[in-house]
This record gives C-alpha cells, sequence and structure tokens, in this order.
C-alpha cells in the first residue's frame, strides 16, 4: 500500500500524551549524545526537519544562542505542543521575540525559498518517511552551499538484550516489520550516508553513536525507560524477581545505534 506522506495515519509511535511526554524525555536522556559536537557554531538560520514537539528545538537553542530555528512538522498536536513548550523556554526568546517558528509543513514538500538556511538538523523522521531522499533532496534546497546537516536516525538491526530472550528479540522483529509495514524504515541509519550523496551532499562524515546500559549504572537504566524504541523492549523483558533472589544480576539491556551523518552541499562558486 502506497502511504501519501500527508496523511499521518501509519506513523509508527502515533501522537498520544504519553507519546509526547516521551519524546520530551528521550530527547533529554541523549541530550549528550544526539547534540555532541554539532557544526551550527556560526550559523543563524537553522531549519529542523520533523520538529516533533520541540524538545530537540530546545536544546539547539540553548547550544547556540545566536541561531534562529525554523521547525517544520506535519502534526497538529506535535505543533501545538512545541509552540506551548517553547514559549516557557527562557533561552527559546530574545528581547520579547521568539527565536524559532514552528510550521505546519510536509517535510517532502517544503514551501520554503531555495537557499534560506544556512544549517539543517534532522532526528529520527527520516526513518518515518516513505521517501527519506525526497526530504534529503528538498533539505538541499533550502539550504546555502556549503551549509551543514546533520541527520540522526536510528539502526535498529543491533539491538542486544542480556538475558538473552527469545521472545524480545521476536516483539522486536515484529516491530521493526510493523514500521517497515507502515512506510517506515527502522534501519535508514546504515543508509544515510549513500541517499545524502544520491542527493547531491558532499564531504559526508559519519558517526556511530551507540548506547550500552547495565548494571554500573541502574539510575541510567530507568531513565532509559523513557526513551525510544528500546524502552518497549526494556520493559517487555524485565524480570521480575522477589525478595531474596539474589542469583541473577537483573538485566543489562544494550542497545542501539543512532547514526548520524553531517553533510554538506557541494558550494556553487
Ligand atoms: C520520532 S518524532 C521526532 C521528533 C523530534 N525530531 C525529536 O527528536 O524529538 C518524528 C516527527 O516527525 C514528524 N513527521 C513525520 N513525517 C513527517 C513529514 N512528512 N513531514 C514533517 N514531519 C513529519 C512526526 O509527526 C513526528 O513529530
Amino acid at each position: 500500500m502506497t502511504q501519501s506522506p500527508t496523511t499521518p495515519t501509519g506513523y509508527l509511535h502515533g501522537y498520544s500524551e504519553e507519546e509526547r511526554e516521551r519524546l520530551h524525555r528521550q530527547a533529554r536522556f541523549l541530550e549528550p549524545m544526539v547534540h555532541d559536537r554539532l557544526p551550527f557554531r556560526r550559523r543563524r538560520r537553522l531549519l529542523e526537519v520533523g520538529s516533533g514537539v520541540g524538545a530537540q528545538t530546545e536544546i539547539l537553542l540553548r547550544h547556540f544562542p545566536e541561531i534562529h530555528v525554523t521547525g517544520v512538522e506535519i502534526n497538529d498536536a506535535q505543533i501545538a505542543e512545541a509552540r506551548r513548550y517553547l514559549a516557557t523556554v527562557p533561552w527559546a526568546q530574545a528581547n520579547g521575540n521568539p527565536r524559532y517558528e514552528i510550521i505546519k509543513m510536509d517535510a517532502t514538500r517544503l514551501d520554503l525559498d531555495p537557499e534560506s538556511f544556512d544549517a539543517a538538523f534532522l532526528c529520527w523522521i527520516l526513518e518515518h518517511v516513505g521517501e527519506p531522499a525526497r526530504v534529503l533532496s528538498e533539505v538541499r534546497r533550502v539550504l546555502q552551499p556549503g551549509a551543514p546537516v546533520v541527520c540522526n536516525e536510528v539502526l535498529n538491526a543491533t539491538f542486544f538484550i542480556d538475558p538473552y530472550s527469545p521472545d524480545t528479540l521476536r516483539y522486536w522483529m515484529a516491530f521493526n516489520d510493523h514500521q517497515l509495514s507502515v512506510g517506515g524504515d527502522p534501519f535508514v541509519g546504515a543508509k544515510l550516508g549513500n541517499l545524502l550523496q544520491s542527493v547531491g551532499f558532499r564531504d559526508v562524515t559519519t558517526d556511530v553513536k551507540t548506547f550500552h546500559l547495565d548494571n554500573r549504572a541502574p539510575a541510567s537504566s530507568s531513565v532509559s525507560r523513557g526513551t525510544r524504541t528500546p524502552s518497549s523492549s526494556i520493559r517487555s523483558s524485565r524480570p521480575e524477581r522477589g525478595p531474596g533472589d539474589r542469583g541473577h544480576a537483573g538485566f543489562r539491556p544494550g542497545f542501539a545505534p543512532r547514526t548520524r551523518r553531517l553533510a554538506r552541499p557541494p558550494s556553487r562558486d
């Protein structure tokens, strides 16, 4: 079945209140990984594609005090939450004016002027669109020559959990199959380089980000229950232990490279 990109009914995570909260928690939990050394220091106009509830927008505005963020997002409830949230963030305003705008728009058809941005950031959106190359092509069109784009994505093939749990792994494969069946791609992280190159970006670099949670950091493990795809697996596989049952080390979830790619459109001079 072909899915219209303007119809988000097949969107994997849905648009519940719980999901919106998850996006906020996820962004905070993974901030050290996702926002590590982003190349936006001298940039002024950043395009954030699939800006969701504004959770990444807040972090971008905090890290880069000179930047203005234009977030594009397809879903009204996400947009409303992003606007509500960002209005409460002190560093999202400057001299009484917002340093951001959130626009309702389909990422595959950006109604934005060519070369109107000097940076772009995409986080966990390409896994949800049927035509990621089309989104990246649109991004390239609206970027100035030489402007950096950062794409952060999943590579769900790398999930591992201990103790070995065939049921959890079957669940995980079913989850991935479901994402594919609704038009997404849980393995898009591995394809970012090819995708960026295919639409004309150059100087593509890859950063493979992993996280590994174990009993050395139980606090992190509990925080991780609020994160994205691994959370379902961790929750569903967490062993129930009674008092005095000390023979087991507990659970050791490991997970999930988010593959990040940095690229620039070739300079046209
Ligand atoms: C997993 S969320 C990530 C949100 C945000 N980037 C973050 O990291 O918190 C993906 C978002 O992309 C949006 N989205 C999906 N398809 C889209 C499209 N074609 N155009 C614009 N936004 C889209 C969804 O509505 C959702 O809010």
